[in-house]
């Protein structure tokens, strides 16, 4: 609107405004024409679902209109769904106003008479306009409450949510596109580097960095899914459905459960992220995300940073590096990367006494962005080539093949050691971020020297040692060191842990709960150690819980030897599994015969039987898969890490669904919101029990171009009574009892209903897979064959295999 010309007419409204009209009566829905909010006041939808006021995202005084989820339904935490000024932020909600002017939806603040945000319609003359909030969470502008028309909705204008019922897509007649753009960082929601977006010509979403760089695609849209997102084959959450015609083209969508509350958001993360309230836990429950893991975003780290999706935060500066902007890096915004602390010599000529620029090994790197090849014959005319062209950065040097990185290094990630896709990059720096070869020297004689004196010293400390030894035996009669708290279970000082872990050395592990390494007691009984991460719990519970998993005695059930709990640091000692996990065993080189496969299905089953019905506390897993499954020396299986859900608590399903390698296994009530029971782990089991049958991942693709979801396929082809012997391994070349084999493929069928209470108690699983109970007890359930005879795609939900004892 011609704002200029307005103004003055906008201001005289604004002051009679304030002067004349009404407030808001408490719980309206409706902004009248001559109504408005201010300061704390807020209008609702008639559900009282959503909220609409000023909000205030992080310390700043810079205020915000938004739409967020009502708190009384949505305790735990504010969760904006949209902002109207996204980037024109208001510093003092009392002097701001939200009210019709001129049939137009505005923000005015102080006596600035130009508004901080309008709906910016051409001005109509009707004097009935009025903003409406609306139960899915539109606010809409109609004149009149009668009339069905909205002159401009805020589904129209999403921010960086897409809410049930709103459009996500391309306007032909304007050309515009409607994208979700996330926040710059978590306490700013000025737009920021992460778009999503539909590609009308493609009909797939796609996802941008600063609005150009693409380095996400949903795939085309068959009709059913998009092409390369395959899990949406298993969703019986989402309606989604695609319209195209001369106007526009987009993607709306609804839940099939109206009762699911549920939103995709564009997440400073980079990644788009599908969530649904829980209200079990009472917090929104991170259901599927894309890119699949955090370093896939990129460049996320910025220049110079380097991404880790093991550690968090993922982004860390290169050796030599510091943050750009530390503020931004605590905002989750990484974007700026990081600068160099010393510049290169080859940078600064007035520095020409200064030695020359050195390069500094980074081994299990992966880049991205592609090097310039340069062809050179060995290593060192590669360096040469990189020191001798001031804006070379990096080079790595394979058998023959030079590779030179000029400028900005982006998308750098760090990788395991084992990792195939690693590689060592050489990273130039300036000389004196390497430690200085004289300090090495007094480091190495110094401590030749010290040895040398402290022989004598040594003795002195390894008799004390024996003497001490000797009384914390009689004291405690226990291997470690500490107090023995209930049983068997010891309470071990953090030095200890420190001590026989070798300084936490020798990694086994690392699961959503913590990584786990290798130690050995005073007496040289091995251990393993899991030093816990996000540990909700304060110290009394934390040792009550201790306690029960460490009344837990089963042989199928990994044993707790200890903890430690000093502070902020929560360890647990358990025995070790010197086969390490299930995971290793089933998916990799080594692989089991069929008879140990059926007995470690059994003996599992007895563990979790043992967990759910005989403990003298239910204990509920939650986190079945074959990562915890462990393996003693005679392959004896034990389930590792029950009772951590409960240790950790509310952050639980958070650290579950974050989990990467774990989504295949949960049972759908983990987002439908029903409560989870003992019947979540009996799911888990059925979908695992798949994977002794075929000896690879469900959610694996098949090299043959097949894409069939093993369930599915192993489901119907029991139902027609086919070939088992067909879905076997092939690795087993067809060794195998049929009869087992029948009773696990049907168990699982059994086990993996989607309603939880047609699947069998732990209890009767044991019961049939021994034989006795009789396995045709159990038909193949109709439930299964209808949900899955519209499946026959795999599901791709976990990509990186994960351990808890084995690496
Ligand atoms: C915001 O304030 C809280 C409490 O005063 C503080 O803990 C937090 O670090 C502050 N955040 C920022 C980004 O300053
Ligand atoms: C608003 O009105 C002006 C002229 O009055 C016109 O040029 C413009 O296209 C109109 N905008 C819209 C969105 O209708
Ligand atoms: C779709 O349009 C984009 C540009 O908007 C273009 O880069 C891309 O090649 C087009 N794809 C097809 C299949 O036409
Ligand atoms: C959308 O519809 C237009 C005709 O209105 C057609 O030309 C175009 O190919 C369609 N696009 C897709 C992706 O189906
Ligand atoms: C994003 O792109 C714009 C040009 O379109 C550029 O000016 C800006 O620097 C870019 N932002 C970043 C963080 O690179
Ligand atoms: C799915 O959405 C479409 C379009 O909104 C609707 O027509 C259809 O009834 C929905 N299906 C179900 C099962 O809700
Ligand atoms: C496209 O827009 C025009 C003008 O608003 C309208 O008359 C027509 O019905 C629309 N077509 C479709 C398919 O929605
Ligand atoms: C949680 O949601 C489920 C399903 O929507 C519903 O049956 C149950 O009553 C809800 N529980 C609470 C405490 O709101
Ligand atoms: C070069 O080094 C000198 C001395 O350390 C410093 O004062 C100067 O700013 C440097 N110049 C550049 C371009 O970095
Ligand atoms: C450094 O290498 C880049 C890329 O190969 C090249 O464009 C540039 O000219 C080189 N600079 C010098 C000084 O050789
Ligand atoms: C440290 O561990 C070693 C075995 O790895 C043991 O011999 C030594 O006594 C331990 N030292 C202390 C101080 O506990
Ligand atoms: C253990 O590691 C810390 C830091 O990683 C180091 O400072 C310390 O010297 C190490 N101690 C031993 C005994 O290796």
């Amino acid at each position: 609107m011609d704002t200029k010309k307005n103004s003055w007419l906008m201001l005289s409204l604004l002051f009679l405004g304030l002067s004349v009209n009404n407030h808001l009566s408490l719980g309206a829905d409706t902004i009248s024409a001559n109504e408005y909010i201010t300061a704390h006041q807020t209008i609702v939808s008639a559900n009282g679902n959503f909220v609409l006021g000023f909000f205030k995202p992080g310390n700043a005084s810079k205020y915000y209109i938004g739409i967020w989820n009502s708190m009384s339904k949505f305790p735990t935490q504010q969760t904006i769904v949209w902002v109207a000024n996204r980037d024109n932020a208001v510093f003092d909600r009392s002097s701001s106003v939200l009210r019709i002017s001129d049939g137009n939806l505005v923000l005015l603040f102080n006596d600035i008479q130009i508004p901080v945000w309008s709906t910016n319609l051409n001005s109509t003359t009707s004097s009935h306009v009025e903003a409406v909030l609306l139960d899915e969470g539109n606010l809409v502008l109609r004149d009149g409450s009668t009339s069905s028309k909205y002159l401009w909705q805020s589904f129209d204008h999403p921010t960086h949510t897409w809410l049930p019922g709103s459009k996500l897509g391309f306007n032909k007649i304007t050309n515009e596109n409607q994208r979700l753009i996330s926040w710059k960082n978590e306490e700013d929601p000025a737009p920021g580097l992460f778009s999503l977006e539909l590609q009308p010509n493609t009909s797939s979403y796609i996802i941008l960095w600063n609005r150009s760089i693409q380095y996400w695609t949903s795939g085309a849209w068959d009709g059913k899914i998009f092409s390369l997102v395959p899990e949406m084959r298993a969703n019986y959450i989402y309606n989604f459905s695609y319209v195209n015609n001369t106007n526009e083209s987009y993607f709306t969508y609804s839940l099939y459960n109206p009762s699911i509350i549920s939103r995709f958001v564009m997440d400073v993360s980079g990644q788009i992220k599908q969530l649904a309230w829980l209200n079990t836990t009472n917090q929104w429950n991170l259901f599927w995300s894309q890119p699949k893991t955090q370093c896939e975003v990129s460049p996320f780290c910025g220049a110079f940073g380097s991404c880790n999706g093991k550690s968090l935060p993922s982004c860390s500066c290169l050796r030599g590096f510091v943050q750009k902007s530390q503020s931004d890096w605590s905002l989750s915004d990484f974007s700026g990367g990081c600068m160099r602390r010393t510049a290169l010599q080859c940078e600064n000529t007035s520095l020409t006494n200064r030695q020359p620029d050195r390069f500094f090994p980074m081994p299990s790197m992966a880049l991205s962005v592609q090097p310039q090849s340069v062809g050179v014959g060995n290593a060192a005319e590669c360096e040469s080539i990189c020191l001798n062209n001031c804006s070379c950065t990096a080079y790595a040097y394979e058998i023959n093949h030079c590779s030179i990185w000029v400028g900005d290094l982006l998308n750098l990630q760090q990788l395991t050691g084992d990792d195939p896709n690693g590689r060592t990059l050489y990273l130039k720096l300036a000389a004196s971020e390497f430690p200085s070869k004289k300090n090495y020297k007094w480091i190495i004689v110094g401590a030749v020297v010290g040895s040398v004196a402290g022989v004598a010293v040594l003795r002195v400390a390894v008799l004390l040692g024996l003497l001490v030894a000797v009384i914390l035996r009689r004291r405690n009669r226990a291997v470690g060191t500490g107090e023995i708290v209930e049983g068997s279970l010891v309470a071990f000082g953090y030095r200890d842990l420190r001590n026989a872990t070798k300084n936490f050395s020798d990694k086994l592990g690392g699961g959503g709960f913590g990584s786990v390494f290798k130690g050995t007691l005073s007496d040289s009984t091995l251990i393993a150690v899991k030093k816990l991460e996000s540990i909700s719990q304060g110290e009394k519970q934390f040792r009550a819980e201790v306690r029960t998993i460490g009344t837990v005695n089963h042989v199928n059930l990994i044993r707790l030897r200890g903890f430690c709990s000093q502070g902020t640091r929560k360890l647990l000692v358990y025995e070790y599994m010197s086969n390490g996990s299930l995971e290793s065993h089933l998916f990799h080189e080594k692989f089991l015969d069929w008879k140990t496969r059926y007995q470690i299905a059994i003996g599992t089953a007895r563990g979790l039987a043992y967990l759910h019905e005989k403990c003298r506390e239910c204990i509920i897993h939650c986190d079945i898969k074959p990562e915890n499954i462990l393996l003693d020396a005679y392959l004896c299986p034990k389930v590792a890490d029950f009772g951590l859900a409960k240790l950790v608590g509310r952050e639980f399903s958070r650290v579950l669904t974050t989990m990467r390698g774990t989504r295949g296994y949960l049972a759908p009530e983990w987002i439908s919101g029903m409560p989870i029971t003992a019947k979540a782990d009996v799911y888990s089991y059925g979908m695992m029990l798949f994977e002794f049958v075929s000896g690879r991942r469900n959610s694996e693709a098949y090299t043959d171009g097949k894409t069939n979801f093993f369930p599915t396929g192993a489901a119907s082809l029991i139902a027609e009574g086919g070939d088992v012997l067909s879905l076997l391994d092939p690795r087993l070349e067809g060794n195998a009892d049929i009869e087992e084999l029948t009773s696990v493929c049907k168990v699982a069928c059994w086990c993996i209903q989607d309603d939880d209470t047609n699947r069998p108690p732990m209890g009767q699983v044991v019961q049939m897979l021994e034989g006795v109970l009789d396995v045709n007890l159990a038909p193949i359930p109709n439930s299964l064959q209808v949900l899955f005879a519209d499946n026959q795609e795999h599901i791709d939900f976990y990509t990186e295999s994960q351990s808890s004892q084995s690496s």
